[in-house]
């Protein structure tokens, strides 16, 4: 149905101003001042959007929705996350296809894809994990960027599961840049990860607040650097996940300067959420257990303040979504078998504006390109990123004057599929109240309106 959004301020990574917006089908095809409904096609649906902002759809370059990790799987699937992104504002997911060492890729890849396809209410693409480089797999990462994949993840943590080696880190950054394609980076030394996990071990050291010091900044710092190595002796182009601390962001940083291709990416735990939630009693701090760790609270001024530079490109979330009660607790004897991961999909674009914008921590062009729309020009996502003639209608109507509070699981604010929210109680100073994807609305007065398995996403195309 066509849609008419009226009397919005219009937010954009560059632009601010107050115009109506007509989508015809999937696409916006006119912005102007005034637009008068009876100009628009008949059964045109009319959204007032006054004292409301109107945003593109937001778009999370790094989740992880069917995880096979730790020795158990993530809890979410399609339906469930792509409710939640939907809910939170998040029209477009990435996510990291991660397939153990002795799968074929391409077998991966046709699995990842077959659980979002069909099932997800938003639109989606993928990272294709390489966690094995040889011939046979070469060749099948070929034919995967065919089919519009373009952008690789490797691991230089998990040693032993998902990492991989210098040669198949070599060999990955040459394939890359050969075929144009982005390389995704978790960065830590995972030697001395496994080195200090055994140290901490032994010494007793068991809890879930141990997880920090098994992988201090020095260790993340360590990671990125090295891939700067490869990257600047390969001259692909890279982008380092989740980056915790100053001393990554500036290994980052004093690569580019030299030259190197690379976006740095931020997520939202690690801006709002310190070391000291790990150190909760009965166990509750293995909530907030992920790699790499929460750090020192002095480390969050610094990585908005990295933010706000626009040094740090993106805000994802790294949503990876496992139960407290049957899962976290496999770690209970020791923090190393705690699955890794804080689920968000469904809090990046409220946290991000609450914590970051209505403090001033960062304006809202930098909110709208740190959430959206760089994701879309790094990872070529075609359509989506801006508010512009013949973008993806993929829209948010966001209402700054909602109060509210992230709620438990079950209730009003929490739809992914965890039985925890690590933000539970939270308060949110603005929400999505009309979420549109490709013009059709899938959130209306901030509740799901796509109706039960709702599969209106697709795979978005890569440019
Ligand atoms: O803790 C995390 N980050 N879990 C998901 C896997 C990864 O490293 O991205
Ligand atoms: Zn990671
Ligand atoms: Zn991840």
């Amino acid at each position: 149905m066509p849609l008419l959004i009226t009397n919005g301020r219009i937010l954009t990574a560059t632009d601010d101003y107050s115009a109506d917006v007509f989508c015809a089908g999937e696409t916006i095809t006119r912005i102007e001042k005034g637009i008068d409904p009876k100009s628009c096609p008949p059964g045109t649906e009319v959204i007032d959007a006054s004292g409301k902002y109107v945003f593109p759809g937001f778009i999370d370059p790094h989740v992880h929705v069917y995880l096979p990790f730790m020795g158990t799987y993530a809890k979410d699937d399609w339906e469930s996350a792509s409710r939640a992104a939907l809910l939170g504002g998040t029209t477009t997911l990435i996510e990291m296809i991660c397939p153990g060492k002795s799968d074929e890729p391409m077998a991966a890849f046709e699995t990842w894809l077959g659980k979002a396809q069909g099932k997800s209410a938003c639109d989606f693409t993928f990272h294709m994990g390489v966690t094995r480089f040889d011939d046979l797999a070469e060749k099948q990462f070929r034919d995967i960027v065919k089919r519009g994949i373009r952008s690789f993840k490797v691991f230089l943590a998990y040693k032993g599961a998902l990492g991989v080696d210098d040669r198949e880190l070599y060999h990955t950054l040459k394939l890359a840049k050969e075929l144009g394609v982005v390389v995704t980076a978790h960065c830590e030394n995972e030697t001395l990860v496994a080195e200090r996990q055994s140290e901490l071990l032994a010494a007793g050291k068991t809890a879930p607040e141990f997880h920090e010091p098994s992988r201090p900044v020095q260790v993340e710092a360590d990671g990125v650097h090295h891939l700067m190595t490869f990257a600047e002796l390969t001259g692909a182009e890279v982008y380092v996940v989740h980056t915790s601390c100053d001393e990554a962001v500036r290994e980052a940083a004093s690569a580019v300067l030299r030259g190197v291709k690379a976006h740095i990416e931020v997520v939202l735990p690690h801006l709002v959420v310190d070391h000291s939630y790990t150190q909760k009693p009965g166990f509750e701090g293995a909530k907030f257990v992920m790699s790499p760790p929460l750090r020192d609270k002095g480390q969050l001024p610094k990585m908005w303040d990295h933010l706000a530079r626009r040094t740090v490109a993106t805000v994802a979330t790294d949503h990876a979504p496992f139960d407290f009660e049957s899962q976290k607790t496999m770690g209970k004897d020791a923090f190393t078998k705690i699955p890794n991961g804080i689920p968000s999909v469904e809090n990046r674009v409220d946290l991000l504006y609450t914590h970051g914008v209505t403090t001033g921590k960062i304006d809202l062009h930098t909110f709208v390109d740190a959430a959206s729309t760089q994701a879309a020009r790094i990872f070529g996502l075609k359509g989506k990123g801006s508010i512009a003639v013949g973008a993806d209608a993929d829209i948010v109507i966001y209402d700054p004057t909602y109060r509210g509070k992230i709620s438990a699981p079950g209730k009003s604010h929490h739809h992914m599929a965890t039985d925890y929210s690590a933000f539970e109680g939270w308060e949110l100073k603005g929400r999505s109240d009309t979420v549109t994807v490709r013009g059709k609305v899938m959130v209306r007065g901030g509740k799901f309106a796509g109706g039960g398995g709702d599969a209106h996403g697709r795979l978005v195309p890569r440019v």
